[in-house]
């Protein structure tokens, strides 16, 4: 396999360009746009992971051999669909098979249907209708769900129903568009989340390390909701026994489903989990690699990433060598001033390079550019993932922060308790 054009241009993208570049047979990757730090293991393209017809003349001019599709919003609108029917092999799922994600009621009545656990849940079209469903139950906790792909903003986790309400009136006010349409009424769910990746064919699932990601801004999970500000694997509270019971009451059932919705799901399934009292109960679909877990998880894969890639994107992961390696990885975020606001940009970023050079430790960007001068700068909220691996998460994160204390940036900022679930597990053993 020569040439694979990554679409995308964030730190999980970074992440998986870095991968495949080291992968077996894999002679050059293009990333389209691609990013500061992608430049020194992909050629960048000036082209949007959103510009279909872009990106499809990228893939035949370059003649890829493979086409991977970091974010979901391209695989939602049918950026694989396309591709494939170009000849060009495609990693990620048909239009069809990504409703899992662009259709949280599709996703649900799916897992009603095939008996997946879940919240229990209502979908609703109008405003009454809503506001009838929250007012009839009990009080308490309640979450409430646009339909539709918000870029991670369509979910309000609500305390009572007061609260609920006036999160639907937001959520249907027009300001998501088409996405908030429709809208999930369901019950809240107390536990631990997991993000469970599978990399799917269409039949067979191959299951990656559980991690945890950490979506709150400040430390002790306060703060506004963040894209996510850090992430490690494995995740404790998924032992073997626990990662048996997700593969075969949801990992599963999920792929057979949707084969027998005639829309076979290939790529990477990212399954957002509710551990509740030792139950998995699905909170949500991603049907695509989560982003910072991707940055943790490519620390511990060993063997033909893409190779692997392409084997699900043509339908057989049954002689993959995917390895995960022993102990544990975990990647900081470094944010920018003002994140998840408006932010401030442009400010040139020292120590990147003393910062990589480290053992066991991966700097990946996410929203960073060259200036005019040639220096790299912040260029988004989220600008550097700091990924370490260790022989456990408390050593994967000492290292991950000592890289993270190497960086310096005007307004950086990160939280400083990523992977504290796990490391006060460990420490009490
Ligand atoms: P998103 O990734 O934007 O779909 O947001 C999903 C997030 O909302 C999850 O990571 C949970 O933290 C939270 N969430 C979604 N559904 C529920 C639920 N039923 N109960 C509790 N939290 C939920
Ligand atoms: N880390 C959460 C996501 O990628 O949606």
């Amino acid at each position: 396999m020569a040439r694979v054009l990554v679409v995308g241009g964030g730190g999980r993208e970074h992440a998986l360009s870095s991968l495949i570049s080291e992968s077996p047979g894999v002679d050059e990757v293009l990333c389209a746009p691609g990013n500061a730090g992608i430049a020194a293991v992909a050629r960048c393209l000036p082209v949007g992971a959103d510009e279909e017809d872009g990106i499809l003349d990228a893939a035949r001019s370059s003649r890829a051999d493979l086409v991977v599709v970091g974010p979901e919003a391209p695989l939602c609108a049918g950026l694989a669909d396309r591709l494939r029917a170009a000849g060009v092999p495609t990693f990620g799922p048909s239009a069809l098979a990504a409703r899992l994600e662009g259709s949280k009621s599709w996703a649900k009545e799916l897992m009603r249907k095939s008996g997946i656990p879940t919240a229990p849940f209502s979908v609703h079209t109008d405003l009454p209708s809503v506001e009838r469903a929250l007012r009839s139950r009990a009080p308490g906790p309640v979450v409430v769900k646009a339909d539709g792909l918000a870029a991670g903003k369509g979910v309000r986790v609500c305390d009572d129903v007061d609260e609920a309400i006036l999160a639907a009136r937001e959520l249907m006010s027009g300001a998501f568009g088409e996405a908030g349409r429709t809208l999930l009424v369901e019950d809240r769910l107390f536990g631990e989340e997991v993000s469970f990746h599978v990399l799917c064919d269409g039949e067979r699932v191959l299951p990656l390390d559980p991690a945890q990601d950490h979506k709150r801004l400040e430390d002790g999970d306060r703060g506004p909701n963040t894209g996510g500000m850090g992430a490690y694997a494995p995740a404790p509270v998924v032992d073997a026994a626990m990662r048996a019971r997700i593969l075969r009451e949801i990992a599963e059932p999920t792929v057979r489903a949707m084969r027998d919705e005639r829309a076979p799901f290939t790529g990477a399934l990212f399954i957002g989990l509710m551990i509740v009292d030792g139950r998995p109960m699905v909170l949500e679909y991603n049907v695509r690699f989560g982003d910072p877990e991707t940055q943790a998880l490519v620390m511990r894969l060993e063997g033909d990433f893409a190779g692997a890639l392409r084997a699900s994107a043509q339908g057989d992961l049954s002689r993959t060598d995917l390895r995960v390696r022993p102990g544990a990885a975990l990647c900081v975020v470094l944010a920018a001033e003002g994140y998840p606001a408006t932010v401030r940009r442009g400010d040139p970023i020292e120590g990147l390079d003393r910062a990589a050079a480290m053992e066991d430790v991966a700097v990946f960007h996410a929203g960073t550019k060259r200036d005019r001068e040639g220096r790299v700068v912040t260029a988004g909220g989220r600008v550097l993932g700091v990924a370490a691996r260790g022989s456990c998460v408390t050593d994967a994160a000492e290292r991950a922060y000592r890289a993270a204390g190497e960086i310096r940036f005007t307004g950086k900022r990160a939280r400083s308790d990523i992977g504290r679930r796990a490391i006060d597990r460990e420490r009490a053993r």
